[in-house]
């Protein structure tokens, strides 16, 4: 058994040291916010926080967690940027098909916290490992603009 700490609550799950943590959130605990793109790490789909900082989860075995607090988009809501950023994101109408943004988001939400008043080349640095198929990026811009000053 795996004890992990999921958006607040205890969890203990069984499975494989080696499983990858999405596949914890989606299979094993239920959180389908979480999504999978590529599976190497390559696309942000999958992001989560673990203790505020931004992680693939496709690619982190879920032993390897540790005592880490794991926030998911489900929660993020709860947390002063992530509720400034979900905000920012409607306000802007940001989302086009919606597949990659529940890992912008994560990622928005973890720059906002270390910096709160992010220039276009901190953005740019902090968002660039999240693809959008759909192109999104300059509301994405603008929006983390909109959440920082909120
Ligand atoms: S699914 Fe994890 S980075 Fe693409
Ligand atoms: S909104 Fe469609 S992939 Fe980003």
């Amino acid at each position: 058994m795996i004890a992990l700490n999921v958006n607040g609550q205890d969890r203990s799950v069984d499975v494989p040291d080696d499983m990858p943590l999405l596949w914890v959130l989606r299979d094993v605990i239920g959180l389908t916010g979480t999504k999978f793109g590529c599976g190497i790490a390559q696309c942000g789909a999958c992001t989560v926080q673990l203790d505020g900082q931004p992680v693939r989860s496709c690619v982190l075995p879920v032993a390897s967690v540790g005592t880490r607090h794991v926030t998911t988009v489900e929660a993020i809501g709860a947390t002063p940027s992530g509720k400034k950023v979900q905000q920012a994101w409607l306000d802007l109408e940001v989302i086009q098909c919606g597949y990659c943004q529940s890992g912008q988001i994560m990622s928005a939400s973890a720059l906002l916290e270390r910096n709160p008043n992010p220039s276009d080349s901190d953005i740019d640095a902090a968002m660039s490992g999240n693809i959008c198929r759909c192109g999104t990026y300059t509301r994405i811009r603008a929006a983390i603009k909109q959440a920082a000053k909120a």
